[in-house]
């Protein structure tokens, strides 16, 4: 229920953005916005995280709602790298970002698709959920270890 709250907040929050002119979209630096989806993004990989390691009792739904995060909240993450965004703000992405955006937008699409095929498993049992984490985590690190950098 928490999941489909935030999800349903941040939903609101980044539709306009989406869909307004650029003009409109100004308001909110790109670094910010960014930075608060990977956050909502971290807090949905805590609760799968936490089920994993059984510090959390199983629910299906909440580990289908929190997949879903990653396969909504992450195209709206690709397209917040526009020019004159690599600094500023503590951002950690790297400038490898604009120099290979089509690799920084795969290792995103992967994402997804490991989210897609996870959530029948993670929707069945606790053992599904564990194994359908493995390839969700591994994407995170990948594009980590490629496109951000070290925390200030
Ligand atoms: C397509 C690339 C990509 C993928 C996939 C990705 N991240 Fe990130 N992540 C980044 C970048 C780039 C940053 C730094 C953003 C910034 O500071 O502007 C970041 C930052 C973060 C942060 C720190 C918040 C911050 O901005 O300091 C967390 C937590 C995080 N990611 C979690 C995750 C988790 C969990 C996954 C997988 C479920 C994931 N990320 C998948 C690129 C990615």
């Amino acid at each position: 229920m928490r999941y489909a709250l935030a999800f349903a907040s941040a939903a609101a929050l980044l539709a306009p953005l989406a869909f307004t002119s650029a003009a409109a979209a100004q308001d909110a630096a790109p670094q910010v916005e960014r930075h608060e989806i990977m956050e909502e993004v971290g807090d949905a990989m805590g609760v799968l995280g936490g089920m994993a390691k059984g510090e959390r009792p199983y629910d299906a739904a909440a580990a289908t709602e929190a997949l879903d995060v990653f396969i909504v909240q992450t195209p709206l993450f690709l397209e917040l790298f526009p020019e004159g965004s690599e600094t500023g703000h503590d951002t950690r992405a790297k400038p490898a970002i604009w120099e290979d955006p089509a690799d920084f937008h795969e290792k995103g699409e992967a994402l997804v698709a490991a989210a897609e095929s996870a959530k029948g498993p993670a929707g069945e049992s606790l053992e599904g959920l564990r194994t359908a984490l493995g390839p969700v985590g591994q994407s995170c690190r990948a594009c980590h270890e490629a496109y951000r950098a070290p925390k200030n």
